[in-house]
């Protein structure tokens, strides 16, 4: 890590950079104030370009009256993959920016090679710029994918100029850099990868998509030693932003739009990693509860909503006495927090001692779940675990907890209980303030209740 240059600073201006989030100081700092991450400060030279001097990029229009603009953005290129199509609100939109984040190794240049690949195939000529892999190499994964279009064009180059070059002469009416990290603009004396190569890079290839109407993919490393610059240094820049979730060892793929100025945020893609590419997951809520295992205590289905759509997940807990002083408290794909409340909730109105176990909690299948619904099914899981009772495999259960254990009404009911029907579930446990709206499903019968007590009455000793 760099250390603070003393004095000589005339020549050219630098300001130390926060690499995870674009914070700037005129100082090294030990701790980001704004990310609060540690040791993520680089010293990078800043002024040296100026956008407006590059006359190719400058757009010397006259404002227009709004009602006077056509309104094209609504034609949408569908990228023929569902999935991806989604997350992106219903197409990719002419001139915009979108920016694919995600861990090494988890699918980003995959994905992107078959969207051109689809693309290509219907005649529209794509242009995939790699500084990661030679052309050999992306060829090879080429034809795992069946990707062999002759108007998918490969481009193995990271020089900020020579690409705009490139796009200026080709034309292309799809672009794909992969990665954003390895582009470097000869103009800055910074490594490629920092934080002032990465917003400059990015910053001309968007305002070439704005200006010539061509949607651009910037694929960007999500890093956690700070040695490159995150995406999240680009969020603000791009139209779009895509998160892969998951795991990279598991054979799933979840992409989320956590940005997107051009349709709904929180959708989600539901892929699968076969040796042919990535496969669309038709039907997410089966592919979640393929491996549920029946009859188990610690286990129970929540119907969330990804976006505009009902997905059923499987929430698991286990709690076991701890030998520790103080116990520990695990969460994948919940919040944490919300998971500590819910104890103290639990444990003050319905008397359960979960003070003295160590607190695990998973959603199965890699899949972040963040709303209020979801609470009930943290407390159901963790309640089933603790005393050691299975909940019935045909229930689900959804509703948000109150610090008082009282359970509130949330949105989307009825499209969670007939998500839940269609699966083949037979009881749904929900809060009764939603009572207005009851909607009776076909097949399913319906426990409203309002408070934690009445829960743990249906969950476990009304016979099931
Ligand atoms: P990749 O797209 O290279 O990841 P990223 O660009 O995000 O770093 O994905 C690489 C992983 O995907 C690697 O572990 C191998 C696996 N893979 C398959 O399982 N099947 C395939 O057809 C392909 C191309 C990759
Ligand atoms: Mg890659």
């Amino acid at each position: 890590m760099e250390t603070p240059r003393k004095g000589n600073a005339k020549k050219s201006r630098t300001l130390f950079f926060c690499q995870g989030c674009g914070h700037q100081s005129p100082k090294w700092l030990g701790r980001c104030p704004s990310c609060g991450e540690w040791n993520q400060f680089v010293e990078e030279e800043v002024g040296a370009v100026s956008l407006a001097a590059d006359s190719e990029f400058r757009f010397d229009e006259a404002p227009v009256s709004i009602d006077a603009i056509a309104a094209d953005e609504r034609e949408r290129i569908t990228t023929g993959i569902g999935e991806v199509d989604r997350v992106l609100g219903g197409g990719i939109v002419g001139g915009s920016a979108v920016l694919v984040g995600g861990d090494p190794g988890i699918g980003k240049s995959t994905l992107l090679l078959q969207v051109l690949q689809k693309l290509a195939e219907r005649g529209m000529t794509c242009l995939y710029v790699s500084g990661e892999e030679s052309a050999r190499q992306i060829k090879l994964r080429g034809l795992r994918l069946g990707a062999s279009s002759k108007n998918l064009l490969v481009l193995v180059e990271i020089m900020l100029e020579n690409i705009l070059e490139r796009i200026r002469e080709i034309k292309p009416e799809v672009v794909v850099i992969d990665s954003i990290q390895t582009v470097y603009a000869s103009e800055l004396s910074s490594a490629p990868g920092s934080v002032s190569q990465v917003r400059e890079a990015s910053g001309r290839l968007i305002l070439h998509a704005k200006k010539a109407g061509v949607p651009v993919f910037l694929i960007g490393h999500v890093t956690k030693d700070g040695s490159i610059a995150g995406p999240k240094v680009l969020e603000h820049m791009v139209d779009t932003v895509l998160y892969f979730e998951g795991e990279t060892g598991h054979a799933y793929r979840i992409i989320r739009g956590m940005k997107n100025r051009f349709g709904p945020t929180n959708e989600i893609g539901v892929f699968e990693m076969r040796d042919t590419g990535l496969c669309e997951v038709v039907n997410p809520s089966a592919f979640f509860l393929s491996e549920r295992p029946e009859g188990t205590a610690g286990s129970v289905v929540v119907p969330s909503m990804e976006g505009t759509r009902p997905i059923l997940v499987e929430i698991q807990s286990l709690a076991s006495p701890t030998n520790l002083g103080m116990p520990r408290r695990t969460t994948i794909g919940v919040d944490h927090n919300r998971v500590s409340l819910l104890v103290a909730v639990m444990d003050k109105i319905c008397g359960l001692r979960l003070g003295s176990q160590d607190i695990f909690i998973n959603v199965a299948g890699g899949v972040k779940v963040d709303e209020p619904a979801v609470d009930l099914g943290i407390v159901a899981s963790l309640a089933s675990s603790f005393l050691d009772r299975p909940i019935d495999a045909g229930t689900v259960v959804f509703g948000e907890v109150g610090l008082t254990g009282e359970v509130r009404g949330i949105s989307q009911m009825e499209v969670r209980i007939r998500e839940a029907a269609r699966m083949g579930f037979t009881r749904c446990i929900l809060p009764r303030t939603q009572g207005r709206d009851a909607t009776a499903v076909k097949g399913m019968k319906q426990h409203r209740i309002s408070g934690l007590k009445e829960l743990l009455a249906v969950l476990f000793q009304a016979g099931q």
